[in-house]
């Protein structure tokens, strides 16, 4: 019979080759007493949710050297959060970072609840995120599941049920895996087998700890799973983007709307963003406005954007229709979101 897939075959191999993070309590540190701090625990998984490790790491220590608590963070200024969040994208994960962050200051006394279900009720924090710091940060028995999980798991099984279908039978067996000793090491284990091991093309089968007891790797068919159902294309969307710059060197910026996408967000007035054409809209200032030759392109989730950006050098006292001068000191392109910082590469470096 074939052997069955066992979470201390993987403990143990996740022991010797623990990946380094700055937010990681391992195996060893756990040994010599640190216990892990929910609210690193709890950023650091806000930040990886469609983010790599190597775009999170200098983030996560920028924002936990500025921020080292929950109750600093809670404390911060919108806008200083959101110009620290700028270039990790899905901006609502920062909006939802300060309001749960001042739940936490308001109604817990700064602690995190320590069970799925008392996280679940916190803004920001789904079924992935409550079963991760559970796990992780109070060692409780939950499953986590992200797409590393969804990955091992369907080699494991060979699940062939395409993805986004299979996620419930994949959740159901790494449920039947979690182990009770140890589930906070062992949810990071799975998801460290799955970036280095485990991965979508070339898999290091050989190397595997669960290299025995996998279904694909026997058949031959891991590099081939998970299936997924193919994506529909992506839309373009057109827009424009004016980027105004004063005598003295202020800039003309706004701060977009708090909900939608880039809510919060610094950046160009402009027209809104249509499939087919730029919609017709007006500039945000009186100016020769000169058209930069390009254009600035960017990927959402949902579309692909291509933004015309128009450049203009204006006199002191000209009022601005929309948007407020920043002083040549307080602007700093690292505040802004990257499709805003696209269009500004473009103006000034052609
Ligand atoms: N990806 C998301 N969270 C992670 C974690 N805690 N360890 C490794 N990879 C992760």
């Amino acid at each position: 019979m074939r052997d069955m897939p066992n979470s201390a075959d993987l403990l143990e191999w996740y022991d010797r080759h623990t990946r380094k993070m700055p937010w990681r309590v391992g195996p060893a540190d756990r040994n010599a007493g640190i216990v892990p701090d929910p609210y690193r625990v709890w950023l650091s998984e806000i930040m990886l949710q469609q983010t790599t490790v190597a775009a999170v790491r200098d983030y996560f220590i920028a924002f936990t050297t500025r921020w080292p608590n929950v109750t600093a963070l809670a404390n911060a200024k919108d806008a200083d959060v959101m110009g620290a969040w700028a270039g990790l994208g899905y901006y609502a994960r920062a909006r939802n970072l300060l309001k749960c962050a001042r739940v936490l200051r308001d109604d817990h006394g700064g602690q995190f609840p320590d069970t799925v279900e008392g996280l679940l009720t916190l803004p920001g924090i789904g079924p992935y995120t409550a079963a991760a710091i559970a796990a992780i940060a109070f060692d409780r028995p939950a499953t986590v599941v992200d797409g590393n999980v969804e990955r091992v798991m369907s080699r494991l099984y060979e699940v062939t049920t395409p993805l986004p279908a299979a996620k419930p039978e994949l959740t159901d067996l790494a449920d039947q895996l979690t182990p009770t000793r140890r589930p906070g090491d062992y949810a990071q284990a799975v998801m460290d087998l799955g970036a280095t091991i485990c991965t979508p093309k070339n898999p290091a089968c050989g190397i595997c700890p669960w290299r025995t007891p996998c279904i694909a790797r026997a058949n031959g068919t891991a590099a081939d799973l998970p299936r997924k159902t193919p994506k529909k294309p992506k839309p373009v969307r057109f827009g424009t983007a004016y980027i105004a710059r004063r005598v003295d060197g202020a800039i003309l910026l706004e701060t977009r709307p708090p909900e939608g996408l880039l809510g919060g967000m610094l950046g160009w007035p402009g027209s809104a963003w249509a499939e087919g054409a730029t919609p017709d809209h007006a500039a945000p200032i009186r100016a020769e406005w000169k058209t930069v030759p390009g254009e600035a392109r960017h990927t959402f989730t949902h579309f692909h954007l291509r933004l015309t950006v128009k450049t203009a050098l204006v006199p002191l006292d000209r009022p601005a229709q929309r948007g407020t001068f920043v002083e040549k000191d307080e602007f700093s392109p690292s505040n802004l979101p990257t499709v805003m910082r696209k269009a500004y590469d473009l103006a000034t470096k052609g």
